[in-house]
C-alpha cells in the first residue's frame, strides 16, 4: 500500500487542526489518553509549537493526510543533568487513520530525532488496557521497564500505567 501521508515537524499553523485531534482522540470512550478533557486551547498551542521552532530539547511531528493532520507524535528531553539523554513521548493517530503505518512512522522520526541529539533512551507511559499500543511499542522495539501503581488520576479515578523504554542506538 503506498504511504498516503507524510511525516514533518508541527508548525504553529497545525495548531488548531492539534487540538481537534487531540479533543477526538482523548474523548474515545475506552480512555487512551493521559489528558483527557483539558487539552491546551489552540492558542496555546500555536504558543507552544512557536516556542519549541528553535529549541533542540522538544519536537513535535505530525503526520499529514491528504484529509489534513492525522497523528501527533511529541518528544521532549529531560531537564535533568543525570537524565538528559532520556526523552518522553506521546502519541496519536486519528481513529479514521490507524492501522496504515503511521504510529509507526511517528515513532521512526522521534528515534531519528533523538539519534540527531545524543538522546539515547525514549520512554513512555500506556494503559494496561491499551493493548493496540502496546503491540506497535513492543513490535518497534520498546520494552517493558515498570509498573506504576495507580500513577495518573483521570475523571474516574486513580489509574496504573506500564513505563515502557526504547534504546536509540
Ligand atoms: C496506538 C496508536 C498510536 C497506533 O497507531 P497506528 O497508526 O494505528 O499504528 P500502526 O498502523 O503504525 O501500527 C503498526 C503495528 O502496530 C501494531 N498495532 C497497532 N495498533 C494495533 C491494534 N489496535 N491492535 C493490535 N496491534 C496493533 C500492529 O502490529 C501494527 O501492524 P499491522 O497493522 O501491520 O498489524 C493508535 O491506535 C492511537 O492513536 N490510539 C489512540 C491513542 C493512543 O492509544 N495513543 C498511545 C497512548 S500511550
Amino acid at each position: 500500500m503506498s504511504r498516503e501521508f507524510r511525516i514533518r515537524p508541527a508548525e504553529p499553523g497545525d495548531a488548531a487542526a492539534l487540538v481537534e485531534l487531540a479533543q477526538a482522540v482523548g474523548s474515545e470512550p475506552e480512555g487512551w489518553l493521559i489528558t483527557t478533557s483539558n487539552w491546551r486551547s489552540a492558542g496555546d498551542e500555536r504558543r507552544y509549537l512557536k516556542s519549541i521552532r528553535r529549541y533542540p530539547h522538544a519536537a513535535v511531528f505530525v503526520a499529514e493526510a491528504p484529509e489534513g493532520i492525522v497523528g501527533r507524535l511529541s518528544v521532549g528531553r529531560d531537564p535533568h543533568p543525570a537524565s538528559h539523554h532520556v526523552a518522553d513521548l506521546g502519541l496519536m493517530v486519528a481513529q479514521s487513520h490507524r492501522r496504515r503505518g503511521i504510529g509507526q512512522a511517528l515513532l521512526e522520526a522521534a528515534v531519528a530525532w533523538a539519534r540527531a541529539r545524543e538522546v539515547r533512551k525514549l520512554e513512555l507511559h500506556v494503559f494496561p488496557h491499551n493493548a493496540g499500543a502496546i503491540e506497535l511499542y513492543e513490535r518497534f522495539g520498546f520494552e517493558r521497564e515498570g509498573f506504576r501503581k495507580q500513577h495518573y488520576r483521570r475523571p474516574d479515578g486513580f489509574v496504573d500505567a506500564i513505563l515502557m523504554a526504547y534504546e536509540v542506538r
